[in-house]
């Protein structure tokens, strides 16, 4: 059982996400175990204070080192072992390539979402790894976090359907990405299902969509 945990502002965020389709199941038949922890309760004084000013000036306001540490040691208290992963675009590039990696490896993870302007640098002396889902910047590290999940937990064992169908989709020899495919009916508006798919040929068929199987530009 993998052990999730999610230190955030903002946990309501990931209800929809972490409690619908595959990430549900996922929980139901025991191969992942989600907890968030709401980084507000670790917050300093009667307003639980979690941001403040930067030193040495500048606009908005950064993430408190308390109130993460506190966090942090709380979430490492429940599974020792866990690998620290920030959410930040200044981290390593998300690939499938690592998805595949930490499925298949045994230690826990415990991801913190950045928020507002960013964070004291103090609290990277917490961190593993960090983590950036591409070159632009979203409001705070929820979505990243939701992204890298959805992406490691669909390829624990179980999960997946049909246990082959990630094997042969995009990205996962990475370079060839998923050839395109056609459901009922053969004809729809005007629109055909290409005759190779309909000659039964397995052969022509598999040729075809090794042909398919490129990169869109
Ligand atoms: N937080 C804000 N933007 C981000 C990004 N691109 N990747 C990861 N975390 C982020």
């Amino acid at each position: 059982m993998k052990k999730i945990q999610v230190i955030t502002l903002f946990p309501e965020m990931f209800d929809g996400v972490l409690n619908s389709s595959m990430m549900w199941k996922a929980q139901n038949e025991g191969a992942v175990e989600f907890s968030l922890i709401n980084l507000r309760e670790f917050g300093i004084g009667p307003r639980k204070q979690v941001d403040d000013t930067p030193y040495g000036g500048g606009n908005g306001m950064l993430l408190k080192p308390e109130p993460l540490f506190a966090a942090v040691e709380a979430a490492k208290a429940v599974d020792p072992s866990a690998q620290v992963v920030l959410m930040t675009p200044r981290g390593q590039r998300w690939k499938q390539s690592l998805a595949q990696d930490w499925s298949e490896n045994e230690h826990g993870l415990i991801f913190i979402c950045g928020r507002y302007e960013g964070y004291d640098e103090r609290i990277v002396s917490l961190v593993d790894q960090q983590v950036s889902v591409g070159d632009y910047v979203l409001t705070g590290g929820e979505l990243p976090a939701m992204t890298v999940i959805d992406s490691i937990v669909r390829l624990l064992p179980g999960v997946l359907g049909g246990e082959t169908s990630a094997a042969i989709e995009s990205f996962s020899d990475g370079e060839t990405l998923e050839f395109p495919q056609y459901t009922k009916p053969a004809e729809f508006r005007g629109m055909s299902v290409p005759d190779v798919l309909l000659s039964g040929h397995h052969g022509e068929i598999a040729k075809w969509r090794a042909e398919q199987s490129k990169k869109a530009e």
